[in-house]
């Protein structure tokens, strides 16, 4: 077995159960320069959940789901954030901190639930449903946030769609996380057709499949899953909202029906916990690697901006969520 250099090896013990040693050299260097490079220039590291564990255990500062990361990036305080994660999650980051340089360190790492709908798409809902809240999931460019009434995540979608108090919203543009909602709240939601190509592709027969070949295994699934296969799940909510039951109720054995580093990053603070592991990969967070982040850190790019008078506008929305 090849040994962890001596530089960053500290941190390959956070990750020894996820990372095999022959792996680890090929990080370490890329680590060692990041660090260095984040106290040069007082940067910090956001990563979402979906995140790589070189990533996510020995680089980031502030880890979370799009909830917590939105949240904690209002309370940075550095000169530069880079975003470990997707596109719309580093424009949130930015309507939240428009002094500050936000990076992303590749700008093709997109979402396929950002892609579905336009700005223009949302106006035209607003004509069709007058009067109708429209919420608009975080998943979304900051151009789609403008146009609607209010954000969610999908760690508080049921309460920000209730706390409207109307009988009737408009919720942007995840059909499977509306249709999952609406079965949770009294609340008529008009749904667009919007799908996560990651979350879509998981059905119930895989998890019925996975019961029989492991009895008594306790299945999480994301609500971006289509809701048949919410139906069959012990539990269903945010990465984040997985990570506290898997940390709370301490399965013997659970499968997270969700991104594959999800029950990576989970399994290193939980050795005790067998994760049997069926995953879909998001080709989008994957685009996110040491290297591009040493790179975004070192040439300052990509820098993240935004149309000042769309910003005002999609700000309000995320702000108007984080009051909730
Ligand atoms: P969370 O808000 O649950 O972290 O989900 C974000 C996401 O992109 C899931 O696919
Ligand atoms: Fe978008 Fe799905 Fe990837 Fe999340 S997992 S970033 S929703 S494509």
């Amino acid at each position: 077995m090849t040994a962890a250099p001596p530089s960053a090896a500290y941190l390959y013990e956070r990750v020894r159960r996820v990372i095999p040693p022959i792996e680890w050299p090929a990080f370490s260097d890329d680590i060692d320069a990041i660090l260095a490079l984040k106290r040069e220039r007082n940067a910090v590291i956001l990563a979402h959940n979906y995140q790589t564990p070189e990533i996510f255990h020995c680089v980031a500062d502030i880890v979370g789901d799009s909830l917590a990361l939105a949240r904690k990036a209002m309370d940075v305080d550095a000169d530069i954030i880079v975003l470990a994660g997707v596109h719309f999650m580093a424009e949130t980051a930015k309507l939240l901190n428009p002094d500050k340089t936000v990076l992303i360190p590749d700008l093709e790492a997109g979402c396929s639930l950002a892609e579905s709908i336009t700005a223009q798409d949302v106006r035209l809902m607003r004509q069709r449903y007058p009067g109708v809240p429209i919420v608009t999931y975080v998943n979304t460019s900051a151009a789609v946030k403008a146009e609607s009434d209010i954000c969610c995540t999908s760690g508080n979608a049921k309460k920000v769609v209730e706390s409207l108090g109307v009988p009737r919203v408009i919720m942007l543009p995840d059909e499977y996380l509306a249709r999952n909602i609406a079965a949770e709240t009294d609340v008529e939601i008009i749904a667009w057709t919007g799908h996560c190509e990651v979350h879509e592709r998981f059905t119930p027969a895989d998890i019925r499949d996975l019961r029989e070949a492991h009895p008594g295994v306790i299945v999480l699934a994301h609500p971006e899953c289509p809701p048949d296969v919410v139906a069959e799940a012990d539990f269903s909510g945010s990465t984040a909202a997985m990570s506290d039951y898997v940390g709370r109720e301490k399965p013997k054995r659970v499968v997270l029906m969700t991104e594959c580093s999800m029950s990576d990053n989970v399994a290193v603070e939980h050795p005790e916990v067998d994760f049997i592991r069926p995953c879909n990969l998001c080709p989008h967070m994957k685009r996110i690697t040491l290297a591009n982040i040493r790179s975004a850190l070192k040439e300052n790019r990509h820098s993240v901006t935004i149309d000042p008078q769309v910003a005002d506008r999609a700000r309000r929305a995320v702000e108007r969520m984080l009051a909730i």
